[in-house]
């Protein structure tokens, strides 16, 4: 193992991945490995709280390992394994229920908002409340903790998550010895919120995604539909006020952003223009990767095949943390 500091990184899989996602997310998680040795895992076993359709879990799986792969995650350098592979996540996660205070879960806030919704339909508080609803944040301290992660980089839903696991994480020292590494947050302010078709952020809930890995041409229609106003071609406009813009500034070149700017401020392009450029970068940045990405959906086998090697890399970390917890506890000598 390297000297180096552990970066650990969750990805539910849920859905096909747009845009929003690789600038917010994908790509800001795959620069930690320039300062950490980078793990990422598919949380799967997380994913079992709401998707109860075994094909569609398989199906979510592999598209979110192809979009990682295609999109740069390098499975030789970084860690990259499925949480269902590493069954000491479990073992460790059953080591924590046990200092963990009930009253600790009870104020997270994905059971809290299901318990309020309950009463608010007058049903009764855990109607359709499992207890794997209820125990998911003390899995993902197992994730986390078994890794000896430094840092968890998590958007700002999530910060309450990485509170729990620290206390866990405490607790457990407190009563049984220095053992486990307390992690840190890191949530990034300046990750980039992009905005989608019609301004609000992107998001598959809102219908105003840029899809990533579909076709150049549904990609460009997409674009062609965000909205603008009507300003003519030829009068001066803010670029900062402009969704267009506001999409193209993460993906062009910065040279390009800035001529692009300059273009907009002296009334020298149009929306219509704008939105093509936008379209042509998308389309020059994200066809390698949609090759790549449709390549991997089409051969499960390689799928299988970098898992499998990750799994047996992330092995011997999860090993010798859960050979330390048992010790500590006393399950083993
Ligand atoms: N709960 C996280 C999410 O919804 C996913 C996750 C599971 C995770 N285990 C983790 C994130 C461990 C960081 C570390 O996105």
């Amino acid at each position: 193992m390297s000297s180096r500091p552990i970066a650990v990184t969750g990805i539910k899989p849920s859905g096909t991945p747009q845009l929003g996602n690789l600038l917010g997310m994908i790509r800001p998680a795959l620069a930690l490995r320039e300062r950490y040795d980078a793990y990422y895992f598919i949380a799967d076993e997380h994913a079992l709280t709401t998707v109860a359709d075994r094909d569609e879990l398989q199906r979510l799986t592999d598209e979110v390992v192809a979009t990682w792969l295609a999109l740069g995650l390098d499975p030789e350098r970084d860690v990259f394994y499925r949480q269902s592979d590493v069954p000491e996540v479990f073992e460790l996660a059953w080591i924590l229920s046990c200092v963990t205070p009930k009253g600790l879960l009870n104020r997270a806030h994905a059971y809290k908002a299901a318990v309020d919704a309950n009463k608010a339909t007058g049903r009764t508080p855990d109607d359709g409340v499992s207890a794997g609803l209820f125990n998911y944040p003390m899995l993902m301290a197992a994730d986390i903790l078994l890794f000896d992660a430094a840092v968890v980089p998590v958007g700002a839903d999530q910060a309450q998550h990485l509170e729990m696991t620290r206390d866990i994480a405490e607790a457990f020292n407190r009563t049984f010895g220095d053992t486990l590494t307390i992690p840190e947050a890191l949530i990034d302010a300046d990750v980039a919120i992009v905005p989608g078709l019609d301004g609000r952020k992107m998001s598959k809930s809102y219908g105003n995604i840029i899809p990533i890995f579909a076709s150049p041409d549904d990609a460009r229609k997409a674009v062609m539909r965000i909205v603008t106003d009507s300003r003519p071609p030829e009068e001066p406009k803010d670029p900062t006020t402009c969704n267009v813009f506001s999409i193209y500034k993460h993906v062009a070149p910065p040279d390009d952003v800035e001529a692009m700017a300059k273009r907009y401020r002296a009334g020298d392009v149009g929306y219509g223009e704008a939105k093509q450029r936008l379209a042509d970068v998308l389309e020059d940045q994200l066809s390698a990767p949609r090759r790549r990405y449709e390549e991997l959906l089409a051969d499960r086998a390689a799928i299988d095949a970098v898992l499998a090697a990750g799994a047996e890399r992330a092995h011997p970390h999860a090993r010798q943390t859960l050979d330390r917890a048992k010790r500590a506890v006393g399950l083993s000598r």
